[in-house]
């Protein structure tokens, strides 16, 4: 039910309103002649604070407000992929395939998420008379070339029988009935749900699958659990865009929704213009089509952004609910949480840390809190899982900043991404000493159960080495590399090696940009090896220089170019000739 107030004073996009009835919080407003959108965001003795979402340029004193009764919300449902919403749920249609879809829309401008005169086949997998709960798959509609996108019983909806159902290959448009149920509810091929209300599962999961990334650093050294959540913080350039692409590109995730919180116009423009342009390697097709971009325009006040987060997770939530693997990036959560700060600001609210109002951590953790591997609602045992990729941009790089630090309280992985190794072109940039995950034990079982002992060990030797490494580093700063024993300059040798052919990883290079997790295995196996092997034959008298003249740098890196399936013979058959070289030069030494 509607109902009806007048603005009473403006301070920036948010406008203060006098009451006529009593409305609730977070209310979605209509405000002015223009009818622009907006939220209530907080109630004062009959008078109402409302976030507008849109420039309010012109909106005078005195005009309507009409308070809708609803909640922000968004209509879920076939069309949501390979589509760009902005902050607030509108559609920011493509004008032409693959083209930059408009950064502007008008003002007051309302459109369905879902294109209304779009048809859809429809293919039941129910019948007449079957019962059916909540969280079901009623049938499908095909999406693109290969997208099965299940229609669901929605949450809440009592159990019920199926009375009548469309046929096989009916084609049906979003707005229309597919199948009513003797309770007298009808399902839809779309959803409505408020995006600040998580989507029910039956019972979380633990942490013990992983997702898979296939960027080294990432699945040996921190990996992720599916449904777990990893903070990516990063300066200008060091990577954050680069690396979430590639999250993206080669994840184990069935779907992708990506949420950006530009900080400038030009930031979201090249989100929209690259995403597009991606070609999915596993399918050949556009990436586009299992993607949901959400981009926070750039003549929208910053106030939508803070919303943005909560759409995203919603329609993550809505792909989950189907039973699959969704990965939800937000890049970056500094500039959400600045939107957080003025609007709080606007309010007069008593600031805490560096602005920021006391409730960011709880308001971060209604977002956090809905990630997860569950299973869900139905009568089937099914599973789905949201994992988390949001990038921090700390200014100055100080990661005791709140965002970070609030950031990291409610995540599992903290990948540190580092202004000194971007500047000297090591790439991903994740800063091993700063880095870390807590989903390594959960994920210890599963790892040992598909890969063997072996993956254990070599992530723990690749972990000593390059503790060894730095520590020597700091040693030869004081005493110089001449005062090393050889096997200290073997040791020192071996953790540049490891950092050049393994931690690092080209996202552009098409041989290297994925690497497959048995592959990483063997990899690091392979240079546990090698350092055994130079090991053994420098206590046997072999001098660092002679190794040196063998060029194993040079090796490994060729190596890392060998399939998965050619891998463990090659670098094998490598690893033995470096030892026949070495037992040579035993020989003259
Ligand atoms: N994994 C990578 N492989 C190769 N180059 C990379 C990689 N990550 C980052 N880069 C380089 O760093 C530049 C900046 O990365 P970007 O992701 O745009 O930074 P940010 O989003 O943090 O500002 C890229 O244009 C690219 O040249
Ligand atoms: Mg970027």
């Amino acid at each position: 039910m509607s109902s009806y107030g007048q603005i009473k004073s403006l301070a920036g996009t948010v406008i203060r309103a006098i009451l006529s009835q009593p409305v609730t919080n977070f209310e979605v407003a209509r405000v002015g002649e223009e009818r622009l959108l907006g939220e209530v965001i907080r109630i004062e003795k009959g008078e109402a604070d409302i976030q507008v979402y849109e420039d309010i340029d012109g909106v005078h004193v005195g005009e309507p407000v009409e308070f809708t009764g609803e909640l922000l919300g968004i209509d879920l449902g076939p069309g949501l992929l390979g589509n760009v919403f902005d902050g607030i749920g509108r559609p920011l249609a493509f004008a032409e395939p693959g083209e930059t879809p408009p950064v502007f829309l008008k003002r007051g401008f309302y459109a369905k998420s879902l294109e209304p005169r779009s048809k859809w086949v429809f293919k039941p997998n129910r019948s007449v008379s079957e019962e059916v709960f909540p969280g079901d798959i009623i049938g499908t509609v095909r999406e693109g070339l290969g997208f099965d996108h299940a229609v669901m019983i929605p949450p809440g909806m009592p159990s019920s029988r199926i009375r009548s159902i469309i046929p096989d290959g009916s084609m049906v448009s979003v707005e229309k009935a597919v199948c009513e149920l003797e309770s007298g509810d009808v399902i839809f091929l779309s959803q409505r749900w408020q995006v600040r209300t998580p989507r029910p599962v039956r019972e979380k999961l633990p942490f013990t699958e992983p997702f898979i990334t296939g960027q080294r650093i990432l699945d040996t050294m921190f990996p992720v659990a599916l449904g777990g959540a990893a903070v990516v913080p990063g300066g200008f350039g060091t990577g954050k865009t680069v690396t979430q692409q590639s999250l993206a590109k080669w994840c184990n995730a069935e779907i992708v929704v990506y949420i950006g919180c530009g900080e400038r116009g030009n930031e979201m423009t090249e989100v929209l213009e690259e995403f597009p342009r991606i070609i999915d390697p596993h399918t050949g097709r556009p990436l586009m089509e299992r993607m949901v971009l959400i981009a926070n325009t750039s003549n929208m006040p910053v106030a939508a952004r803070e919303a943005s987060i909560y759409l995203g997770m919603t329609i993550a939530e809505y792909f989950r609910d189907m039973g699959l693997n969704v990965a939800l990036m937000a890049d970056s959560t500094s500039r959400w949480a600045e939107a957080l700060r003025e609007i709080s600001g606007r309010l007069g609210e008593m600031p805490g840390e560096d602005g920021y109002p006391a409730y960011l951590g709880s308001r971060l953790a209604q977002y956090y809190e809905r990630a997860g591997r569950a299973l869900l609602n139905g009568k089937l045992r099914r599973t789905g899982s949201i994992t988390i990729f949001n990038t921090v941009s700390p200014g100055g790089g100080d990661f005791s900043e709140p965002v970070t630090q609030s950031s990291l309280r409610l995540s599992g992985a903290f990948w540190a991404l580092d202004k000194r190794l971007a500047e000297s072109r090591h790439f991903p940039s994740i800063n091993w000493k700063k880095s870390y995950s807590l989903y390594e034990n959960g994920l210890r079982p599963v790892f040992l159960q598909n890969l063997g002992p072996q993956w254990q060990k070599g992530v723990a030797f690749l972990r000593e080495l390059l503790d060894r490494e730095s520590e020597l580093l700091s040693l030869v700063q004081i005493v110089g590399r001449d005062a090393l024993s050889e096997q200290d300059k073997w040791d020192l040798e071996m953790g540049e090696i490891v950092r050049i052919s393994f931690l690092q990883q080209n996202a552009f290079d098409p041989q290297d940009a994925f690497c497959p997790l048995e592959k990483q295995m063997l990899f690091a196996k392979t240079l546990m090896d090698l350092h055994i092997l130079v090991s053994k034959e420098i206590e046997n008298g072999v001098l660092h220089y002679q190794v040196q003249r063998l060029g194993l740098l040079r090796g490994m890196l060729s190596i890392r170019k060998v399939p998965e399936k050619e891998f463990l013979t090659e670098s094998s058959k490598w690893v033995e000739k470096v030892g026949r070289s070495l037992i040579d030069m035993e020989a003259f030494s």
